[in-house]
């Protein structure tokens, strides 16, 4: 499959006071056409800093170091001038709460106006309200109620609306950050639907980002886990689910109620992640990892690949075998 998202050693530095927060160290991803990509992981592993970084709507204390190319344009290297015309068009944002890029005083209509006209001034009010309507009508809202403003809406249609103004100009990437963490259970089960009919229909690719491993395995065709600003295991999402290969996905696992693995039992992670201004030098995960042996703390693992995942991890790496072996 053609790659239309190519991630190569993103990384994102926040300056603090406390020194340089690395929220994203090193990681690289390949997202397909048509692709749906979970990404999942504790809070502040990274998640949303990475899909920040994507649309380079950082905060201007971070740094950003990597290449970011989208269908060859590379993304990190464009001046804010020039992402603008990228941003909305070509990749898209949909945010956990809708009300942080709808106005309230602004009706829904010219939130799609404004959007449709910004990149294309071609286009005439009239045919950017036709526009507007289709894609109403896509994500089951009354094409009427474009007259109306962000707060007459529930939540959930003020999602279906952002959803829909994130779609308007057939981006080729869209990236959701919990898209759905502040709705009702039934809700969710709905938007989660209605962006798996969304991306087959418009053809786009879909990065889902969500702390909710359960959601991804069943909307996500990959999944990437990220642990402390490490992508530490991506794969297919059923392999993730049933044959987890890094201690951390087996943990996360472990962790979520009502999956059908066979160990029912909830278990915990004992302790909590890293300091990313003060990371650990090899594995970050290592502090906390049941399997963790004598190299994992002093070097940070490569990625090998096991079966058809990729995984950050000793366990899987040349020198773990040297080390086994000695030990033997
Ligand atoms: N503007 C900022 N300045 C300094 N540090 C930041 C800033 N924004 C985020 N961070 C830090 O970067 C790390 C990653 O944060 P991020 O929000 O990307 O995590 P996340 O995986 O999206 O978490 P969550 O699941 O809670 O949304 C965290 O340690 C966070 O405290
Ligand atoms: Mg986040």
């Amino acid at each position: 499959m053609k790659s239309v998202l190519r991630i190569e050693d993103l990384k994102v530095y926040y300056k603090t006071e406390k020194g340089l927060v690395r929220a994203v160290d090193g990681v690289s991803i390949d997202l397909c056409e048509r692709e749906s990509l979970g990404i999942v992981g504790e809070s502040g592993c990274g998640k949303t800093t990475m899909g920040y970084a994507l649309l380079r709507i950082l905060p201007s204390n971070a740094v950003l170091e990597g290449s970011i190319k989208l269908n060859g344009l590379d993304l990190s290297s464009l001046d804010q001038k020039q992402m603008e015309k990228v941003r909305g068009a070509k990749i898209s944002m949909i945010f956990q709460d809708p009300m942080t890029s709808l106005n309230p005083v602004m009706k829904v209509r010219d939130h799609f106006i404004e959007t449709i006209q910004t990149h294309k001034p071609e286009i005439s009010e009239e045919e950017a309200e036709r526009m507007t309507a289709n894609m109403l009508r896509a994500v089951g809202i009354e094409p009427t109620r474009m007259n109306e403003y962000p707060f007459q809406f529930s939540g959930g249609m003020r999602q279906r609306v952002m959803i829909a103004l994130s779609l308007v100009l057939n981006p080729v990437v869209v990236i959701a950050d919990e898209p759905t963490t502040s709705l009702d259970v039934i809700v969710q089960a709905q938007i989660l639907d209605l962006l798996k009919s969304l991306r087959e229909k418009f053809n786009m690719s879909l990065i889902l980002i969500t702390h909710d491993l359960g959601v991804v395995a069943e909307l996500a065709d990959r999944v990437g886990v990220m642990y402390a600003g490490h992508l530490v295991e991506i794969g297919e999402s059923r392999d993730i689910y049933y044959s987890p290969k890094h201690p951390y996905t087996e943990a996360l696992l472990k962790s979520i109620p009502n999956t059908n693995i066979e160990d029912k039992e909830l278990v915990y992670i004992p302790g909590g992640p890293p300091d990313l201004a003060d990371p650990p030098k090899g594995c970050r995960f290592e502090p906390r990892c049941p399997k963790a042996m004598p190299i994992c703390s002093r070097k940070e693992p490569g990625v090998y690949q096991v079966g058809r995942s990729f995984v950050k991890c000793w366990l899987y790496g040349e020198e773990s075998h040297v080390s086994a072996s000695k030990g033997q």
